[in-house]
């Protein structure tokens, strides 16, 4: 049986009813000195329960607290950011990519994200309520030889470490899974201080030339031929022909995750890209939805 067949994905293990309580283990922070924000990689032990996840899902998390109504603070979704046996590789951990939520409203007050910021603020040792594991969206093709295309802004990269990792830094431990295919990974940050996992993801680039590319566009510090800001879809659009003949192969899968708000520009270089080839985008990304190959993810 193939790791993912649907038999295997592990969903709603944990309900709000009856949630897990884990503790953090580790809360690191992601982005440089010099930048705006605060993202956070925060790795949380879920060892004494039955929680188990794969590759490309999320987990449920019940902030403690009341909302503004009285009513228990309701659970969001993050997707993990490791693969199914975590970072120490024991599976007793999952981890985390948090950006905290702050912003001014109307009114000119401060606003913190519930969650957000009570996991960003999560010392070592502190209790978390875990609901999930959800989403058979974002799982990875068994096929080892596929090229697996990544669209991710911000946090959106999560998903994708876990499958970098489980591609390349495992490959020592699987004997179902040693990644041949090519995974190309575009990702779209505000500054190069918030490129998460900058190092990491540099290092993959260089070690493993042959099977994995990785394009970065940076919005406020780098711009296109046209003087445009350097949005992801601008990136992508230097590499649109070979993109296009790698998306209509079968054994392509691409995924988007991050922002909601790039999914119109995604879009658009998609419909002008199928164009020069008199395809109707709308209809092919229907197609591909239907064969499992195009998958979104945006929040
Ligand atoms: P809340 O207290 O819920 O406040 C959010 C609300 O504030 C918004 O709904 C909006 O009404 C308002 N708001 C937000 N910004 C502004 C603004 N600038 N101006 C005015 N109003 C505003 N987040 C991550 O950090 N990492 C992840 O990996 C991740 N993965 C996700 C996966 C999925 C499938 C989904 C659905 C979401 C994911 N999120 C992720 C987002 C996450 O679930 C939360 O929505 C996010 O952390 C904010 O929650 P919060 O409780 O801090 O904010
Ligand atoms: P910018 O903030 O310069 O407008 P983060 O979540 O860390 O803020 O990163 C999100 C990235 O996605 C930023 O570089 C942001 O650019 C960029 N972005 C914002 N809106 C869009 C959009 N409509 N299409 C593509 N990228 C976007």
């Amino acid at each position: 049986m193939s790791a993912n067949s649907e038999k295997d994905i592990p969903v709603n293990i944990y309900r709000p009813a009856n949630p897990f309580t884990a503790k953090c283990v580790a809360n690191e922070v992601l982005v440089r000195p010099g930048a705006s924000g605060d993202t956070r990689h925060i790795k949380i032990d879920i060892s004494g329960g039955d929680l188990r996840y794969l590759e490309g899902q999320s987990i449920g998390v019940l902030p403690p607290g009341e909302d503004k109504n009285g009513k228990p603070n309701k659970l969001r979704l993050y997707s993990i950011a490791s693969t199914r046996l975590g970072d120490d590789l024991d599976a007793k951990t999952l981890s985390l990519s948090v950006k905290r939520l702050e912003y001014q409203n109307e009114a000119g007050e401060a606003i913190k994200g519930t969650c957000s910021n009570f996991l960003t603020d999560l010392k070592p040792g502190d209790e978390v309520r875990l609901t999930g594991p959800v989403g058979k969206e974002m799982l990875l093709p068994d096929d080892p030889n596929a090229t697996v295309i990544m669209i991710a802004t911000g946090t959106g990269i999560a998903p994708f470490r876990a499958f970098l990792w489980r591609m390349f830094k495992e490959q020592h431990i699987h004997t179902d899974y040693q990644f041949k295919g090519l995974a190309w990974l575009f990702f779209g940050v505000p500054t190069d201080t918030t490129v998460l996992y900058k190092a990491d993801l540099e290092w993959l680039a260089y070690k493993h030339k042959k099977h994995f590319r990785y394009d970065v566009a940076i919005s406020r510090e780098q711009k296109n031929a046209e003087g445009e800001k350097m949005y992801i879809q601008n990136r992508m659009a230097e590499y649109a022909d070979e993109l296009w003949e790698l998306i209509q192969k079968p054994s392509t899968h691409t995924y988007m995750c991050g922002l909601r708000g790039m999914e119109d520009g995604i879009s658009q270089f998609m419909t002008k890209t199928a164009e020069k080839s008199g395809v109707v985008w709308k209809d092919f990304e229907k197609q591909m939805k239907r064969d499992g190959r195009w998958h979104v993810e945006t929040y």
